[in-house]
């Protein structure tokens, strides 16, 4: 029997939705916030928040977690995406999540990094028997909307389509894609030729992800898949201006020279939510190097190695002032 939720997407009916995708261990609240504040997604989703298994464990999600559940405001909307293996401590992680402030949530299906998350993740696909429970259990704990965020399979790449009907059936309200099967990791490239037949296949939403790194790609997936909505990962990292060149409110191509702009004003931006955030503490030098890391700079890239070498966080915000400057 299928079960209709009738929730409120996140997203206004008729338009496309360009999300900013999780990834952990970048986009924390302040790296969301500084692309809240600057090219607005529509959606932005938190990372993974790890839903502890120990049967005597008294809260499921860290401190820390449920701080950063709390929504941004400003009319973006956050996904608070769980990720776990047993049924009970997700239902009680998705629970405590809630009463932090979340509104919406996902289960996280396809990270393909089990050493830590053993069963998690990805490994999920391992186990397709488990999944109606599971996700039934979720859908009646959510309040707001429940998604997934999936790869195409485990190993085989036609799994998707025996998932569907769980994911129908369970009354998940969108699903993510990440078109590429889990033991792939990120090898080799997303193959939209599966988001296409997915879109067909079921009559949920379904939002487009993997390797949307320009305009055109973006739009030749968006136009060959009849996705719902498009999730922008690396691509956003590597160029925050992406989100407007593809409503047309920047200019399509992203010069070198613009890049580095945007990196500074980025990490600018975010040394600034850190500062807010963290003070002095919080190991921000580090994290400020974890976004760096993911936008997609040349090791030989000259401009950049004052942040790279920079020992402390004022030594890096004068590399970023430097890169500004020499654009
Ligand atoms: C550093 C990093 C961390 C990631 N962490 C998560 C995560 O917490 N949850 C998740 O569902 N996917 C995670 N992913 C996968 C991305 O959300 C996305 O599916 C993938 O990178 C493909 O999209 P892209 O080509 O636009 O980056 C991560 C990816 C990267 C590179």
């Amino acid at each position: 029997m299928r079960r209709m939720s009738g929730r409120t997407l996140p997203w206004a009916p008729g338009k496309v939705p360009l999300m900013l995708a999780p990834m952990q261990g970048v986009t924390n609240r302040a790296v969301r916030q500084v692309f809240v504040d600057w090219v607005r997604p529509d959606v932005v989703f938190s990372e993974f928040m790890r839903v502890r298994p120990s049967a005597d464990a008294t809260q499921r999600l860290s401190h820390g977690d449920l701080l950063d559940a709390k929504p941004h405001g400003k009319g973006v909307p956050l996904i608070v995406q769980l990720i776990g293996r047993e049924l009970e401590p997700l239902v009680e992680g998705a629970r405590e999540a809630q009463a932090a402030g979340a509104t919406h949530l996902n289960l996280n299906m396809g990270c393909p990094y089990g050493r830590m998350n053993v069963g998690c993740g990805g490994g999920m696909l391992e186990r397709p028997e488990e999944l109606p429970s599971i996700l039934r259990a979720l859908r009646d704990a959510v309040a707001g909307t429940f998604s997934v965020k999936v790869r195409c399979g485990y190993s085989d790449p036609e799994q998707i389509f025996s998932l569907l009907p769980v994911f129908e059936d369970a009354g998940v309200d969108f699903l993510a894609l990440h078109a590429r099967t889990v033991v792939q990791r990120y090898d080799g490239a997303a193959d939209h030729s599966i988001t296409a037949r997915v879109v067909k296949a079921t009559r949920l939403p379904v939002i487009a992800n993997g390797d949307l790194n320009s305009v055109a790609v973006a739009r030749r997936v968006f136009e060959e898949t009849g996705a719902a909505g498009l999730m922008l990962g690396r691509g956003a990292m590597r160029d925050p201006l992406l989100f407007e060149r593809l409503r047309g409110r920047a200019p399509e191509f992203a010069e070198p020279q613009s890049l580095i702009e945007s990196h500074a004003h980025f990490l600018r931006a975010l040394a600034r939510q850190y500062g807010a955030l963290f003070g002095a503490s919080g190991n921000v030098l580090s994290k400020l190097k974890s976004s760096l890391a993911v936008m997609g700079v040349s090791d030989d890239a000259r401009a950049y190695r004052p942040l790279k070498k920079a020992k402390t966080v004022e030594a890096f915000c004068d590399g970023v002032e430097q890169l500004a400057a020499g654009a």
